[in-house]
């Protein structure tokens, strides 16, 4: 790692810079991505084809989604063999192919490392369920049943106990996810080698990171107590930011991460500003960054009960705060990473912006600038750099998510919700509104596949797809194109310093960014009313460094921001 002195406003700060701060990382969901051989499913041979795209669009880094082997109950994110393809995508030979391509291009690829769990067809686990004193026993957690039912009440992140009873021992195993993705147990120093060895197997390989799958949920809490429940019965199991976590990914880094040049993000749910400063502590003793998630929920007055299935959104100055509590919190000590969606999440234009015909393309525009002018390291999720929007399937058989059919019938059978509500919840956070294909073009199946999809196509994709917005200069691709080009050129979108302005603002988001002399205005107007604006004077003079729509005039004094408008000034 290079280090480089600099002279930021008043303080004299080192700030070490490093290739992955100034990366832009593209997300790859496999299945929905590019289908080659017809089957409706997309593949390795599919995302090699699409490689110049990305390299076009100007990303350094893919970050994978599984493909490894797997008998996808969660798509993918149940590995029943860590070193071996999904037959569905492809070979290892279409693996290496891939990514020496990659490669040649300049791109890098940072696989999926689901490490919390494994699938119960794992070698491990179908040793583990077969006697209490099998080698592999105790790779995953096993406990008696207490009074006739499950160890505790704890429930899985996809409805129901996270416990699940295996007749062939009497006993039951955890699993915070599905059935069939049985937690493995970290507190086994066996597992940890067993995990390091494949990591540095994939190293050898020659890929350049991880993004680290519930990484936080690693380590449970001692003696597995009962959590509090909530309106279904069931407790959150307190296993996030466990008590060894740390430990154990300062080993991960001693005996993997540091004998390699990788980039590495931990999906960190439930994690604290305290917390990520160890996660993602700028001594690289664990991991780059990690990913939160406080500014993707729901607004205050969500109701908890239903966790993620509720439609209130958070007032901007909430979701305001909590981005800004990051950008300084982590300021010189770790670092952000920045994203507004991946394959969990609703599309952010429909959740965080507008995704109306109308204000489609000039609200993603507008979320792309909030994002990628902070600090840290921004992911684009496949799609959103062409504004693809939710999907609003109405009918449950549309659905192919694990937790949202799972959902549906835990919460319409208990009568907690009713059918046309629950539909409704769907359409608004349903983790297919992601999952639909990449559209790439305007033929059928928007270019993805020549047979049938495995997930249906979005109803836009004539309009919205990959081929119509190359050639419009004004498309949602062609602004995220020129946001990420510009991140390459200007140290200051990188590295500068963070300040938020106007915090109670109800409708505009505005921030500066600071390095040495030199400043950047950032303005966004969340709505799609006008709003008016005061520019600071220091901003008088500055230029336009971009903005999603034409701009004149002077630059600072009393303006006008038009509908989900985003103008960035730069000081000379
Ligand atoms: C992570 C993944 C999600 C998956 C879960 C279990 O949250 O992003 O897709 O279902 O972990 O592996
Ligand atoms: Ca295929």
């Amino acid at each position: 790692m290079q280090i480089f002195k600099y002279e930021r406003g008043k303080e004299d700060t080192v700030l070490n810079k490093a290739w992955w701060k100034e990366a832009v990382v593209y997300q790859i969901y496999p299945r929905s991505f590019m289908d080659s051989n017809g089957d409706g499913i997309g593949d390795l041979n599919g995302i090699t084809e699409k490689l110049e795209y990305l390299k076009e669009l100007g990303i350094d880094v893919i970050w994978l989604s599984p493909v490894y082997q797997s008998p996808n109950d969660d798509n993918g994110y149940d590995i029943s063999d860590y070193q071996a393809i999904m037959e569905e995508f492809g070979t290892m030979e279409d693996y290496d192919r891939m990514l020496a391509r990659a490669h040649e291009l300049g791109i890098k690829i940072m696989m999926d490392l689901v490490v919390n769990h494994t699938s119960d067809e794992h070698a491990w686990f179908v040793e583990s369920r077969k006697s209490v004193d099998n080698p592999y026993r105790d790779f995953y957690i096993w406990r008696k049943g207490k009074d006739g039912k499950e160890p505790n009440n704890w429930g899985s992140c996809f409805s129901g106990s996270a416990w699940k009873y295996d007749p062939q021992t009497d006993m039951y195993f955890l699993h915070l996810f599905s059935k069939k993705q049985p937690d493995l147990n970290w507190d086994n120093p066996k597992v940890r080698d067993r995990v390091f060895e494949m990591m540095n197997w994939w190293c050898e390989k020659g890929i350049d990171g991880f993004r680290m799958d519930v990484i936080s949920l690693i380590s449970k809490p001692e003696g597995l107590p009962d959590g509090i429940p909530g309106e279904t019965g069931y407790a959150d199991s307190g296993c996030a930011n466990g008590p060894h976590v740390h430990e154990y990914l300062k080993e991960m880094n001693r005996k993997v991460l540091s004998h390699y040049d990788l980039i590495t993000v931990g999906e960190a749910s439930g994690v604290t500003l305290e917390e990520a400063k160890k996660y993602a502590n700028a001594d690289g003793s664990e991991l780059n960054m990690v990913f939160q998630f406080e500014h993707t929920g729901g607004g205050p007055e969500a109701d908890n009960h239903y966790g993620k299935w509720d439609s209130h959104k958070m007032p901007l100055p909430v979701w305001k705060k909590i981005l800004s509590r990051w950008q300084t919190g982590l300021e010189g000590k770790a670092w952000n990473s920045l994203f507004l969606s991946n394959h969990d999440q609703p599309r952010s234009v429909a959740w965080f912006g507008n995704d109306s015909e109308q204000y489609r393309e000039i609200s993603a525009k507008m979320l792309g600038t909030c994002l990628h002018m902070m600090q840290g390291t921004p992911y684009v999720y496949q799609g959103e750099e062409l504004g693809m929007t939710n999907i609003y399937f109405d009918k449950l058989e549309d659905y192919r998510d694990i937790e949202s059919i799972n959902y549906f019938k835990e919460f319409t059978e208990s009568g907690l919700m009713t059918p046309e509500h629950m539909m409704k919840c769907l359409m608004l956070r349903s983790r297919d509104n992601a999952r639909t294909p990449m559209q790439w073009d305007d033929t059928a199946s928007a270019g993805f596949t020549t047979g049938t999809p495995w997930i249906k196509v979005g109803p836009d994709y004539e309009t919205v797809n990959a081929k119509n917005e190359m050639a419009d200069p004004d498309s949602v691709y062609n602004y995220y194109k020129k946001l990420i080009h510009l991140r390459k050129e200007k140290d200051i979108m990188v590295y500068g310093t963070y300040e938020l302005l106007d915090p109670e603002d109800e409708a505009l988001y505005v921030y500066t960014r600071t390095l040495g002399d030199q400043k950047l205005l950032v303005m966004c107007n969340f709505t799609k009313e006008e709003q008016e604006y005061t520019v600071p004077e220091t901003f008088a003079g500055a230029d336009v460094l971009i903005s999603n729509y034409p701009q004149s005039g002077a630059a600072a004094g009393a303006r006008k921001l038009r509908a989900y408008e985003a103008v960035v000034l730069e000081t000379k």
